[in-house]
């Protein structure tokens, strides 16, 4: 993958791209760019935003500054290229999605700051609008963090065992369901105890026991029980 993330704080990223997985990928033949907009932008002193038509509090984003970076990067080669605009009133984020967008050969995510990005961006340079959650962060950057973070770990030599990310929480593995609960050593601690099935050497209703947890996850979902 090709992966390009667009924002006025490449600092932001320079812990994300020394996370293991995001090496991995790296390793394996995949590309991460951090492009700063303030090093395209068409206005002086490094200008990308602007006060809002109408009025109102707070700058908006220029959506001649955003179109003259992916024309930095692209040129006019946008063609299939999946374009991101990280937005608080965009798609939901969620597994169906990092996976759909994890199978894109080449994928830009683009975060904006202040209180917006001119509406003509959405309508016109992107091909997705994504939401990390019904909240306002000050910025897309760690939108755009977390959308790279659950969509790179799923490209292959992401993680260090090629099924740790096939049967995990929402995965179709699971029916769409959170992940079964873990345990480790020691057996008991302060008198709690793991499951007895899960020391029983019974692989078959190991299994079993954990769809069913993990079902009986999905039915609690949203209440964090
Ligand atoms: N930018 C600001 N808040 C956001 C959110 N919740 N999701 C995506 N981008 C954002």
């Amino acid at each position: 993958m090709r992966l390009d993330i667009f924002t006025l704080f490449p600092q932001w990223f320079e812990w994300f791209e020394t996370q293991r997985h995001v090496r991995n990928v790296v390793a394996a033949g995949s590309q991460v760019r951090f492009l700063d907009y303030r090093e395209t932008t068409p206005l002086g002193a490094g200008q990308v935003d602007d006060s809002p038509y109408g009025g109102g509090a707070g700058m908006v984003m220029r959506v001649d500054v955003i179109d003259a970076a992916l024309q930095a990067a692209y040129g006019d080669a946008r063609g299939g290229r999946r374009i991101v605009l990280l937005t608080p009133s965009g798609r939901m984020f969620d597994d169906e999605l990092a996976t759909e967008l994890a199978a894109e050969p080449d994928l830009t995510l683009l975060s904006g700051r202040y209180e917006g990005v001119d509406e003509r961006v959405r309508d016109h340079l992107v091909t997705d609008s994504v939401s990390i959650g019904r909240y306002v962060l000050a910025g897309g950057e760690l939108a755009a963090m977390v959308v790279a973070d659950a969509v790179l770990r799923k490209l292959p030599g992401a993680l260090g065992h090629a099924e740790s990310a096939l049967e995990e929480s929402f995965s179709s593995a699971l029916d769409g369901h959170p992940e079964y609960p873990h345990y480790t050593r020691p057996p008991t601690y302060r008198g709690w105890s793991i499951p007895e099935v899960l020391v029983s050497g019974d692989h078959e209703r190991v299994r079993q026991w954990r769809r069913e947890r993990s079902r009986e996850r999905g039915a609690g979902e949203g209440t964090g029980a």
